[in-house]
């Protein structure tokens, strides 16, 4: 039984050094920030590799499979990533990127029609109480 314990205190340690998988934002960081910053907008060292301005922007016209391939594969002067990350982890950041680039679209439409509606009601001279509208 001793030897048991003792066989098992010497496991543990054993076990908790396994590497754990990456979060999506350890990913990135590690990664993807060194040209797409930190919420997706180039830096100086991507812009002059001729990455996207929004890395989230550029997604919005792309389908997760196409997302996909540039992270896998590498595009341009965008490195390849399949020898750095797992097939599991390139699909969580693509989908990471493709849901990104869905939430950038409608915050982004809801504030062009925030702006219009103000405009509305600045030429129609609209009734205060209405200004709450939205
Ligand atoms: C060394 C700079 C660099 C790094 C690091 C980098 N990228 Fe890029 N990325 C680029 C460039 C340059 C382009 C533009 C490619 C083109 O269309 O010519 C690009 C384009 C993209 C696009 C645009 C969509 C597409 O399919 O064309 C996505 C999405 C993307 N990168 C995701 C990532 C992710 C995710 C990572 C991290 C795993 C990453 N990138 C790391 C330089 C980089």
């Amino acid at each position: 039984m001793r030897f048991i314990l003792s066989m098992l205190c010497l496991l543990v340690p054993l076990v908790s050094l396994a590497e754990e998988p990456k979060t999506i934002r350890e990913n990135w960081q590690k990664h993807c920030k060194k040209c797409h910053g930190d919420e997706g907008e180039a830096t100086k060292i991507g812009l002059r590799l001729k990455s996207p301005e929004n890395v989230y922007e550029e997604a919005q016209n792309k389908a997760v499979e196409e997302i996909l391939e540039t992270i896998r594969d590498g595009k341009n002067k965008m490195p390849a990533f399949n020898k750095k990350l797992t097939e599991q982890e390139m699909n969580e950041l693509a989908v990471h990127i493709e849901y990104s680039s869905l939430v950038k679209k409608v915050l982004d439409k809801r504030e062009r029609i925030q702006r219009e509606l103000k405009n509305i009601q600045r030429d129609y001279k609209v009734l205060p109480e209405c200004e709450n509208g939205l």
